[in-house]
């Protein structure tokens, strides 16, 4: 008690911020899922396996029913802290009892042995990471409010190298997508899996439970999703690019329909007249048509003010993980492998 208090004194660190109950896990580890195995073209005895996606795993002693699959499209970096170093999702879900996964898709962080060439060329995506994660409305010009330690540069520095090569193509989302469908009906990472996602892993999220062959996927919550999947009634023309819209078939949509429960959350540095976010009333309207369960949520009507592109990495976070929690709960999410009542 004396030790909460102290910390919650120190100045930088918010009240959200200070230590919780002690992480208590069974077990930890890691491994490969989907991708292929292709002959070498100068001798078919010698083999490539690449294209897979990577699974971090950190199990509860006394876990919840569902995992939740933290899917990145920046770094895992941003599920694991706050923009100040304060416990991320994963710790503050943990604390929860979740079974926790870090996901890594094909070619990128922990997976990236491609079948295929990959080229990056390095440009200044510094100021591009600001932009993209709308802490403010232009390079190092930050929103008033931004939860973020502004005057921090280390900080700042921590969040804008923990990024990982990313490749917004559209070969690259059919193969996250393929990937993420692979593990979700695996079993691997459980049979109540909730893909929670940031940014274009929303819309790969979606893409994969369109292709997904189990009910494994109980829920999708995705933070500022960019890109998504709509009905080929939908009459929307379907990008070329890595951001959509995606267009698959009625029966492909309804799959995606019969996920229990969507999610699209937006920060409130988010005007009605984003794209996406316009989006995502449409596509959860089309969800919703077909007999679905989704919904939108804008962090600042339920009193999240300041979020950024990333806002369970915002400080503060724990408002954020409070509005996840109630959700669970209230899509039944929440229950025990033992069977027994809450265990706080
Ligand atoms: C591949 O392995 C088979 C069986 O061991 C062998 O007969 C064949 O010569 C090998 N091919 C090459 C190109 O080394
Ligand atoms: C489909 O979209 C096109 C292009 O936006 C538009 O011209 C057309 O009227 C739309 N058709 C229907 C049936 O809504």
């Amino acid at each position: 008690m004396l030790l909460s208090l102290l910390i919650l004194a120190l100045p930088g660190q918010s009240a959200s911020e200070r230590p919780h109950k002690p992480i208590t896990l069974s077990s930890t580890g890691g491994f490969t899922i989907g991708g292929r195995t292709i002959p070498a073209p100068s001798n078919p005895n010698l083999t490539l396996s690449c294209d897979h996606g990577y699974m971090e795993y950190f199990l509860p002693l006394r876990p919840r029913k569902t995992s939740l699959v933290m899917w990145h499209s920046s770094s895992t970096q941003v599920w694991q802290n706050t923009w100040s170093g304060g416990p991320g999702f994963k710790d503050l879900f943990l604390q929860r009892d979740y079974p926790v996964y870090l996901w890594d898709g094909p070619h990128v962080g922990r997976a990236n042995w491609p079948c295929s060439p990959t080229l990056n060329l390095p440009t200044s995506t510094d100021a591009t990471n600001f932009l993209a994660w709308n802490f403010g409305p232009s390079y190092k010009e930050w929103w008033p409010d931004v939860r973020f330690p502004t005057h921090d540069a280390a900080a700042w520095h921590q969040a804008t190298s923990a990024r990982y090569i990313e490749y917004e193509t559209k070969a690259n989302v059919d193969l996250h997508a393929r990937a993420a469908a692979t593990a979700a009906d695996s079993g691997s990472a459980g049979t109540n899996i909730v893909y929670l996602t940031n940014s274009a892993a929303g819309l790969r999220a979606q893409l994969a439970a369109t292709l997904s062959a189990t009910t494994n996927i109980k829920a999708i919550v995705a933070y500022e999703s960019i890109g998504f999947v709509y009905p080929d009634s939908a009459n929307v023309t379907a990008g070329v690019g890595g951001f959509g819209p995606y267009v698959v078939s009625g029966a492909q949509f309804r799959k995606l329909a019969a996920v229990p429960a969507v999610l699209f959350v937006w920060g409130d540095h988010r005007g009605e007249g984003f794209g996406s976010l316009a989006e995502s009333r449409r596509v959860a309207g089309l969800i919703n048509e077909v007999g679905g369960n989704a919904r939108v949520v804008k962090l600042g009507e339920v009193g999240v003010r300041g979020a950024t592109h990333v806002p369970f990495a915002d400080l503060g976070n724990e408002d954020v993980a409070e509005l996840l929690e109630g959700f669970l709960e209230g899509e039944g999410l929440d229950g025990y492998v033992d069977g027994e009542g809450e265990g706080e």
